[in-house]
């Protein structure tokens, strides 16, 4: 982290401004090990900088599977790997923010490998990025030596941020694989300034006779209990195996459809993908569908209930790229 950056942060425990109590390393401007202190005499809490990182939860959690999902895919659906505008398009589009926000604060809660926070930083915005699991140190590695994002491990329910402090706050891909989705969504206005934006998404609740052929939710039950390297080594086998038999079957009638039951995400035709990276997105979605330790999805109604219950304004809750997506407005 960037020195300068501490004025960002509090203690998630009791609030209070923090301390740079100890450096360790330091390499140019960042400060990769140390410590930071609550400045609280009755709190006093620590925090270490590990990797340039402020950790204010356990480097393991319930979100360690995410972690090594995203050490082994750091960079795979980056638009600049994979040569597709995906994230770009998808971040705004679903935000509806201008292209430049110089001057303004982001937070970005829930970010992954950061290919949306390569979105957020490339807006001129300050971007202060948290994320439950290590894959921090993959999105540090990315976007963690830009002087405009702050990247730390943290809670959504514990987030170290000044309250009506953003201009901005986005949560994508995240609220459903929280044990409590809307007890997580109603955290993030607390830190928007008033007038400030909330975006966040979640999956669809599906119903009917379509669910039955939702096949993850088949074998969820099983493998969301199966320690996160080995079910990663199971999926890469399978996709890899399958991956020629996927080409034959998208040529099937409903072909395209059989494959993503099957866990073989098949964009053929969709995104001018090349079949190895097209396999290892594949390999990404099987384990970011099979391995989370929870995946609530939703009605559009409960979204929008909860967009209320928020008290947001100007609210837009419609399907989305996740499923369901929101905007709204904090009261000014
Ligand atoms: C499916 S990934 C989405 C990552 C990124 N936003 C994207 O769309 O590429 C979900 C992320 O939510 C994070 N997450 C889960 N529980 C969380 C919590 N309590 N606080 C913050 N992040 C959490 C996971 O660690 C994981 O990186």
């Amino acid at each position: 982290m960037v020195k300068c950056h501490l004025r960002f942060l509090v203690c998630p425990n009791c609030r209070a401004e923090l301390d740079l109590i100890e450096v360790e390393r330091e390499e140019g401007n960042q400060i990769l090990e140390g410590a930071l202190g609550c400045s609280h005499k009755d709190c006093g809490k620590q925090f270490p900088i590990l990797g340039g990182i402020p950790r204010f939860v356990a480097k393991e959690n319930y979100a360690s599977g995410f972690g090594l999902q995203w050490i082994n895919h750091a960079r795979t659906q980056y638009d600049s790997t994979s040569g597709v505008n995906v994230s770009e398009t998808r971040f705004f589009e679903e935000t509806q923010w201008p292209r430049k926000m110089d001057g303004e604060i982001i937070i970005e809660v829930g970010s992954g490998s950061g290919r949306f926070t390569e979105q957020a930083a490339a807006t001129g915005a300050t971007v202060l990025s948290l994320d439950y699991s290590f894959a921090v140190e993959a999105n540090y590695r990315s976007n963690g030596a830009r002087e405009n994002v702050l990247i730390v491990q943290g809670d959504i329910y514990q987030m170290p941020f000044h309250h009506d402090s953003a201009d901005r706050v986005f949560c994508f891909g995240v609220l459903q694989h929280t044990p409590h989705p809307k007890k997580s969504f109603l955290e993030l206005p607390k830190f928007a300034k008033p007038g400030g934006s909330v975006v966040a998404d979640n999956y669809v609740k599906i119903t009917g006779i379509r669910s039955l052929f939702a096949t993850k939710y088949w074998f969820r039950p099983f493998t969301k209990h199966i320690p996160p390297l080995l079910l990663y080594k199971l999926c890469n086998l399978y996709v890899r195996a399958m991956w020629p038999l996927s080409r034959i079957i998208h040529h099937l009638p409903k072909g395209k459809y059989i494959n993503w039951r099957l866990f073989l995400s098949d964009h053929r035709g969709e995104y001018a993908l090349s079949e190895k990276m097209m396999c290892e997105w594949a390999v990404l979605d099987m384990v970011d569908k099979l391995g989370p330790a929870y995946d609530f999805p939703q009605t559009l109604e409960t979204i929008e209930e909860w967009f209320k219950a928020a008290g947001l304004e100007d609210v837009d809750v419609r399907p989305g790229y996740n499923g369901i997506q929101g905007r709204g407005r904090k009261p000014s």
